[in-house]
């Protein structure tokens, strides 16, 4: 079976680590079973969304993930400009390559795009289908919030796929209330979080709070929703907030090229502390909100699992606190990852300062939720996906 995966962005490179694992083990197994040739041949796709070496090739580097098969090497670009690209390059990939499966993950234009184009393609009458099986992992999960591009994403590649593999039981409910086929929907577990379980160990060993000098109880920040940071009216409070905690309690803040930037465009740059970056703007000295470049899997896995505090406004950094424990605040109106709130460390509160600082200060002094890790977060997921895309794709 020739499965093809597609990655863009940051977030896709640790699901796919799972899927290309799981793809991987299971041919060594049927070798170990005296097949003469590997039960599965997985092409990846990398389409170029994301691009710089911190962003893209030091996840494939770190995880072990194969290099990519092919790079559509789209790049940035608005979301009809980039998506329109992606399909435009990835169609002609499509036809040559005739995979049985095509799977996507997660919520990103790269993931919409490519099931866009598999949805519609007609492979040659001689093949004996007549597009390939989409499978989408991650799927059912919704914010309901239409005006985040991911939501539209998630709605659309839901709708289209053939095989959806869910990492908690909202996602199976939504699924359900949208009309999506039970048979099609398999509650599997989070590729996210093999990934995590893969590689907490080596993580551990990272040098990173040396490199940074961390030396005591620190928080960990992250933001980068277009909602939170491309307006100067709700980037600045959420910046004034995080400093004044940072009085507190110092915070490190692995900032995102679309952040970076708006810092900069805003002339916000002296709220922050540039200590480690190759920037060094004109700033106020003093503030103990550090902005650090993206950081790679291992350092920020290990910065993640020993903070005390994360705040982030990202999806899979709800996932992966709760798995490690860490309390979490997460700086949005809404999750579409509901099961960290119910049953995780996650705090979904919005932007309003206030509410940032006393719930921050709460749990400083100790407050704590009484969490647990969601079913099938076992570090399973993506060898449960490739049985079931063995067994149902024929
Ligand atoms: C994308 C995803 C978002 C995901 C995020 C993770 C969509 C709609 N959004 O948002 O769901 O949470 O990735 O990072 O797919 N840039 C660089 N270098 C890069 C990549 C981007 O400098 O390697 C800069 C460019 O200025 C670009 C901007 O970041 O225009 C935004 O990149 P883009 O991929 O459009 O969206 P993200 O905000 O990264």
């Amino acid at each position: 079976m020739k499965i093809m995966s597609i990655a863009g962005a940051r977030p896709n490179f640790m699901k796919l680590a799972s899927i290309a694992k799981a793809a991987e083990a299971h041919n060594l197994k049927a070798a170990a079973r005296g097949h003469d040739k590997p039960d599965i041949h997985h092409i990846i796709v990398h389409t170029g969304q994301h691009y710089d070496e911190k962003m893209s090739k030091a996840f494939f580097d770190e995880l072990g993930i194969p290099k990519p098969d092919i790079n559509l090497e789209v790049g940035s670009g608005s979301h009809a400009g980039q998506t329109a690209e992606i399909m435009k390059r990835f169609e002609e990939v499509l036809v040559r390559e005739l995979p049985d499966a095509l799977l996507v993950v997660g919520d990103v234009n790269s993931t919409i795009a490519c099931t866009l184009v598999a949805a519609k393609i007609e492979y040659p009458p001689s093949h004996h289908r007549k597009r390939p099986v989409i499978v989408h992992v991650e799927a059912g999960l919704r914010s309901f919030d239409r005006d985040m591009p991911e939501e539209v994403n998630r709605i659309l590649t839901d709708s289209l796929s053939d095989l959806l593999f869910v990492t908690e039981s909202s996602g199976v409910r939504n699924l359900q209330k949208e009309g999506i086929g039970a048979e099609k929907v398999h509650l599997v577990g989070n590729v996210m979080i093999d990934t995590l379980i893969d590689h907490v160990d080596k993580a551990k060993k990272s040098k990173i709070k040396e490199f940074l000098a961390i030396n005591k109880q620190y928080g960990l920040v992250t933001l980068h929703r277009p909602s939170n940071v491309d307006s100067l009216q709700s980037l600045e409070p959420i910046l004034q907030a995080l400093h004044t905690i940072s009085q507190d309690i110092p915070l490190y803040f692995p900032v995102h090229p679309r952040t970076l930037n708006k810092i900069y465009q805003f002339g916000l740059t002296d709220i922050c502390n540039w200590r480690f970056m190759q920037e060094k703007p004109s700033a106020k000295a003093g503030s103990s909100l550090y902005i650090l470049p993206p950081q790679g899997y291992l350092d920020f896995l290990n910065l993640t699992a020993e903070a005390a505090i994360v705040i982030t406004d990202s999806g899979g950094i709800q996932e992966e606190a709760t798995f490690l424990g860490v309390p979490c605040v997460t700086l949005r109106e809404n999750t579409e990852r509901p099961v960290t709130v119910t049953e995780g460390t996650n705090y979904l509160i919005g932007t309003d300062p206030r509410k940032i600082l006393t719930t921050v200060h709460a749990i400083l002094a100790g407050q704590k939720k009484d969490a647990k890790i969601p079913q099938f977060w076992d570090g399973k997921a993506g060898a449960r996906i490739i049985d079931v895309i063995l067994a149902e794709v024929h």
